[in-house]
């Protein structure tokens, strides 16, 4: 069970919101498999903000999806909030996720038939969680939604469906949020406006967000920034700006010839 801190009912931290050793994914088999995760480990301290770049097919997705316990890892060790997530069946890796992680969609994932209100409290009922509709919304308030409680998805712009699916991400108090390309199918003011909301959750409540991302700009909006290339760690970034990310970004492919040139390990993060 988790602790839970009496004052602020939050559940209770250790240091390190997420880490993976040497976790590997393959799809497919035979001549037709494709190693989409090579050996990934990292460690990332709770409150961080983490975004994860990399050219198109580099693992971003696969990464989020095995450390988010969406889907499994063929080998190595994933741990949220100090706790492995069992390499087991799905009903325990599904438990795990609704108890610690928070998840965000690119196409926002919510459920067109049920009301912000109910669309965010929907993973407190999914947990067997009691439903407290004055946290709810608050969370909504948070994110500038506290006037639209009873609208349905489709009564809202793409920006305001995000910042629900943001509060859904929230409303558990997971340990860790992942977010895939959040802002892909917004433009650009409301990209801004979800990427800082994501950003003050940090700052105000000491939220772990990863951002998988292959925009510079959002990129710069994370404390730092992980490169991906063919399923390997290529590179980290910290206190990241655009331009910076840009040009490491160019320089990716670079690396992935000559990787491929001398079949040799990248140098790890
Ligand atoms: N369900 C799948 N079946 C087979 N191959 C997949 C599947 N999902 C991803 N891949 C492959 O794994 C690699 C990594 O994909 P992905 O994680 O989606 O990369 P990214 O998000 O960085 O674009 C790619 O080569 C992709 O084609
Ligand atoms: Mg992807």
């Amino acid at each position: 069970m988790t602790m839970f801190d009496r004052k602020r009912q939050s559940p209770r931290r250790t240091d390190e919101a997420l880490r993976l050793v040497s976790v590997t994914k393959v799809y497919g088999s035979g001549d037709g498999a494709v190693t989409a995760l090579d050996g990934v480990t990292l460690s990332l301290p709770t409150g961080s903000f983490t975004a994860v770049m990399g050219p198109s097919g580099s693992g971003k997705s696969t990464l989020l999806q095995c450390a988010a316990g969406l889907d499994r890892a063929d080998q190595g060790q994933i741990l949220v909030d100090g706790e492995e997530m069992g390499g087991g069946g799905e009903a325990a890796r599904t438990r795990f996720r609704r108890e610690r992680i928070g998840f965000i969609f690119q196409q926002y994932n919510l459920l067109p038939t049920l009301t912000v209100e109910e669309n965010t409290s929907l993973p407190l009922r999914l947990a067997g969680r009691r439903t407290d509709p004055e946290r709810v919304r608050a969370i909504l308030t948070q994110v500038g939604l506290g006037e639209r409680l009873r609208h349905l998805p489709d009564e809202l712009s793409g920006g305001q469906r995000q910042r629900v699916a943001i509060a859904r991400a929230l409303v558990t108090r997971p340990a860790v949020v992942f977010a895939d390309e959040p802002t892909g199918a917004l433009d650009t003011r409301s990209a801004r406006d979800v990427l800082g909301l994501l950003r003050e959750t940090v700052r105000r409540h000491g939220t772990t967000v990863v951002l998988v991302t292959h925009d510079p700009v959002a990129a710069s909006y994370a404390d730092s920034v992980l490169f991906l290339a063919d399923g390997r760690l290529a590179g980290h970034l910290a206190a990241p700006t655009a331009e910076a990310v840009a040009e490491r970004m160019t320089h990716l492919g670079d690396v992935v010839a000559e990787r491929h040139a001398h079949n040799s390990p990248l140098m790890e993060v």
